[in-house]
């Protein structure tokens, strides 16, 4: 560790002030929450911020629908989901709300410097319109039949049964969710956010922030696609701030949610002295922000996001960390089975460290799914928790209590053994600082195996009886305690509240990270309370019956599946044939891309492969393979890609294109 503490800045992703917190949220406010109270317990000044994200057209909807305003709504909400999440120990420094004075303010700030510097304009753009409601249509809001497979009741921007992604233009008898009415198609004048201009500045940031592997693959992806610039603003009526200059329009609600972060934490500087903002958000300084989020909102934060920043004279963050969703018993959360579970029933039901900790110990620094499984769930927190660590201390502090008064002995009678807990302090504090929590869990409950094979051998409650090794007891449970408590002091980020109650314990004012490599000697300590009880199958099924509603209907929302997988009919949809690549070509500006021209028979098509790094287009040119003939044309930026090779391997140098067998002939149908 450095001698300077470091000045760090945590975020995690505000959630949307229209609904409850459910058990996929807490993945990540605990996952950032942890790291967060990581870099306290290090030393360091963390500051952790979130707010409520309160802006668009369903909050707007639904405070109508409450018959109440929008502020209303928001404030009773966020109020709501702060509590929730205070009940799993998430210790924001500030949770504030995105319709705030501070966020206004910054998010006008940064317009106006982005218009300045000609980041912005306007272009007329056609939208959906309810006549009824007066007012513009997010493809959410309209519904039709797909144009594509022609299944009913699908929104305007991708169709649920087969994929299909369009605009509400393209529906079949579109019609408004809110009025029922046929819409309209109307102009209207909108800002628009050159993204485009900032490529090659957000490819140097991306590798300055070293970014997951997971994300830059992703970011690849969209450079090669070309960046689109984005539409900033909104029609009235819209619950948002209104743009300066303007008199109907609005900032679109993804436009001011990430300057929420820095409003949040304005609003603290504001009211902390030792903290400024421009140490934190303006360029040149020693400072760090860190920004915690799912993988569903990566384009957001890593690409607008920072493009908006920089382009408006702000810095952008070192990095920027992706989870991936929460899978319950290997499914998809979901109402009718009972696992689509708010986090009040969860922590009405069971002790939140349980969570927490089951969480930590899935948790890996990439956006891989993690899955919740009820029976590992309990298994893991009753053998680990329970029958590891906190047994550790169960075993030794009656003894110590009764025997002695609570007096630990003055040494230790194995320092040798205690080093091992000392030392892997810093190993430890690695794997919290990579955010690879599994590792870090692992490590901590090799070192509880090792505690209880030390109590185990040493059997204090033989010794016990036998008045001449009193000194022995003693010493032993002190051996064990100490043990116990450098195993709580790494465990202070997941589990705060057991961590919280055995400082209590051992009665010491303070726990840092140091405090897990000196022993605690010659001191009175107090009674130990039990920590945590075992979960009981019952209390699980408790929950999930608490959180089971029938099935909605696909009209009012969108089916639940029960996996990813696909049926034999979904399958059967994809039309595979053998087609020779006649023309293979480089891509001009494009490091991955091949521009191939594949003959199916009856018909040439153009389409871009990423198997540049793996073969040259003389290996290409007359070769068999296997093409997707029915997939959507996909607009890149540098044309239209009419369909896909398939393709296997991990990517760059590795990748192998399926070869039609040497039989085949072109435009032959794979079955
Ligand atoms: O996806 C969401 O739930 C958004 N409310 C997250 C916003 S994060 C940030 F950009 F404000
Ligand atoms: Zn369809």
């Amino acid at each position: 560790m450095g001698s300077e503490p470091r000045k760090i800045m945590v975020s995690s992703a505000l959630p949307y002030a229209n609904g409850y917190m459910h058990m996929g949220h807490l993945v990540e406010y605990i996952q950032s929450d942890i790291w967060a109270r990581f870099q306290k317990l290090r030393g360091h000044q963390c500051t952790f911020v979130c707010a409520a994200d309160t802006h668009g057209t369903p909050i707007m909807i639904k405070a109508r629908q409450e018959n109440i305003s929008p502020e209303e709504l928001v404030t009773r909400i966020a109020a709501e989901q702060h509590e929730d999440l205070k009940a799993f120990d998430v210790a924001f420094d500030n949770f504030h709300t995105t319709h705030s004075e501070e966020n206004e303010m910054l998010t006008c700030r940064m317009f106006e410097a982005l218009r300045d510097a000609d980041y912005i304009y306007t272009k007329t753009i056609e939208q959906a319109f309810d006549e009824q409601e007066k007012m513009f249509l997010p493809d959410r809001f309209v519904k039709g039949t797909c144009p594509r497979c022609k299944t009913e009741e699908q929104y305007g921007d991708a169709c649920e049964n087969c994929g299909a992604t369009y605009t509400p233009n393209d529906l079949i008898e579109p019609v408004s969710v809110l009025s029922g009415s046929k819409p309209v198609w109307k102009d209207s004048e909108h800002y628009f956010f050159r993204l485009s201009a900032f490529e090659q500045r957000l490819r140097d940031w991306m590798q300055t922030a070293k970014l997951h592997q997971n994300i830059t693959s992703k970011l690849e992806e969209w450079f090669e696609a070309g960046l689109q610039d984005w539409d900033i603003s909104r029609d009235a009526p819209y619950f948002g701030f209104k743009i300066p200059g303007t008199e109907d329009k609005y900032f679109y609600v993804w436009l001011d949610a990430p300057v929420g972060y820095l409003a949040s934490f304005l609003h603290y500087c504001n009211q902390h002295d030792d903290l400024n903002f421009d140490d934190y958000w303006m360029p040149g300084h020693d400072t760090e922000v860190y920004h915690f989020i799912g993988k569903d909102i990566v384009y957001f934060h890593t690409l607008f996001w920072p493009a908006v920043l920089e382009g408006s004279g702000f810095r952008t963050p070192n990095s920027v960390f992706a989870h991936g969703f929460l899978t319950i018993n290997g499914k998809k959360m979901s109402k009718s089975r009972g696992t689509f579970i708010k986090a009040r029933t969860v922590s009405d039901n069971l002790d939140p460290s349980c969570l927490r900790y089951y969480y930590a110990a899935k948790l890996g620094p990439g956006m891989d799914d993690i899955d919740l499984n009820f029976d590992d769930f309990i298994a893991r927190v009753n053998s680990d928790l329970v029958g590891k660590l906190v047994n550790i201390a169960s075993r030794c502090a009656g003894f110590i209590a009764k025997r002695f008064d609570g007096q630990l002995a003055d040494e230790l009678c194995d320092p040798q053994l205690f080093a091992q807990f000392s030392d892997a302090s810093e190993e430890i504090a690695t794997h919290f600082e990579r955010r690879e929590y599994s590792k870090a869990i692992r490590a901590v409950m090799t070192l509880a195996d090792t505690a209880n094979r030390y109590i185990d051998d040493k059997k204090p409650w033989v010794m016990a009886k036998n008045e001449d090794q009193a000194d022995e007891v003693q010493a032993v449970c002190t051996q064990g305690l100490n043990m116990f408590r450098s195993l709580m002091v790494y465990l202070t980020p997941v589990v705060p509240a057991l961590a919280e109650k055995s400082r209590q314990f051992f009665d010491e004012d303070e726990w840092a990270w140091a405090t897990a490599t000196t022993p605690l000697l010659g001191r009175k300590i107090n009674k130990f309370k039990p920590l945590l009880t075992r979960v009981e199958p019952a209390q699980v099924e408790k929950m999930v019956e608490q959180s089971k509603e029938p099935e909605v209907t696909t009209a009012e929302k969108p089916q639940e599946s029960d996996s990813d997988e696909i049926t034999i009919d979904d399958f059967a949809k994809v039309d595979l044939r053998v087609a020779r690549i006649e023309k293979a070509e480089p891509v001009e500006g494009a490091d991955k891309l091949l521009q191939l021209t594949l003959n199916l028979g009856d018909q040439s098509r153009v389409v871009f492969a990423g198997i540049k790094a793996a073969y040259t287009p003389e290996q290409l040119e007359g070769r068999l393979v296997v093409a997707v003939a029915n997939l959507k044309p996909r607009k890149m930026r540098f044309g239209t890609s009419q369909g896909m090779v398939l393709a296997a391997g991990p990517g760059g140098e590795d990748i192998f294109l399926l070869s039609a067998d040497s039989g085949a002939e072109p435009g032959m149908r794979i079955k």
